[in-house]
């Protein structure tokens, strides 16, 4: 996940996204090629080996529907949201942890920041996480997240969306990004989805597939991740990366 063609993703800072204005970067980088290699190098021997020998998701993590059941079930629209990791070659990556978070199906996060006044779930906690597979497939099952109101600008709506996070073979390999319904009316009012180039903004939107759709349970969606080349995946304005969603920010 190095090579970053930067032109398929959203700037620093975008002054139509009020908050990336406050926390982007105003003075130009720093050369730490030097102090990276170091690090590097002490890395390298603490994480070597891959996260498939490291780490070993429950069997639940990748099913939002069951993995916070407290006798019963989330309300909502079920789908399945599956796609693969690919390079820029078009190959499978296998082995990266994905991690995904989401608003609930009332528009609300089970967060303490997010004070939107909508209802929480006492059975959906919203957050999943999987390995992909040899094929570099994954597969979530979730509830639909609703739009919902953040503080951006006047009557500012988010478009359904889900937070997606990846990690390859160590924690300075990760890409953030956002998955977009079809159809969405609120996409194009929405700064941070206008943010990332046009030619871009239809790699963060899934595709309704009833390949995936199981039939009387869900409907599936299919969202395919390049993580690095021209045709990367829009990544989150570098920012962000590190801090879980709010309602206040996005
Ligand atoms: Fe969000």
């Amino acid at each position: 996940m190095t090579s970053i063609d930067w032109s398929q993703h959203p700037p620093f800072i975008y002054p139509d996204y009020k908050s990336s204005v406050l926390r982007g970067p105003t003075q130009s980088m720093l050369d730490i090629g030097a102090l990276y290699a170091k690090a590097s190098a002490i890395r390298m021997g603490e994480l070597s080996g891959s996260l498939t020998d490291r780490f070993v998701p429950g069997e639940a993590d990748h099913d939002l529907i069951r993995n916070a059941q407290q006798g019963g079930a989330p309300l909502g629209e079920r789908i399945v949201v599956s796609g693969r990791v690919l390079n820029q070659q078009g190959k499978p990556v296998p082995g990266v942890l994905i991690e995904i978070w989401q608003a609930n199906s009332c528009g609300r996060y089970a967060h303490k920041v997010d004070q939107h006044d909508a209802p929480l779930d006492p059975n959906f906690r919203g957050v999943g996480r999987c390995l992909s597979d040899r094929d570099g497939s994954y597969r979530f099952y979730t509830i639909k997240p609703a739009a919902y109101p953040w503080k951006n600008h006047p009557n500012a709506w988010r478009p359904q969306h889900i937070h997606f996070s990846l990690i390859g073979q160590s924690i300075d390999s990760r890409l953030v990004t956002q998955m977009y319904f079809p159809g969405d009316p609120l996409l194009g009012f929405d700064p941070i989805f206008n943010a990332t180039p046009g030619s871009a903004q239809e790699r963060l939107i899934a595709t309704l597939d009833l390949g995936i759709t199981e039939a009387d349970f869900a409907l599936g969606y299919h969202f395919d991740i390049v993580i690095a080349g021209c045709r990367a995946t829009g990544q989150e304005e570098k920012t962000a990366e590190s801090r879980t969603a709010t309602n206040a920010e996005s």
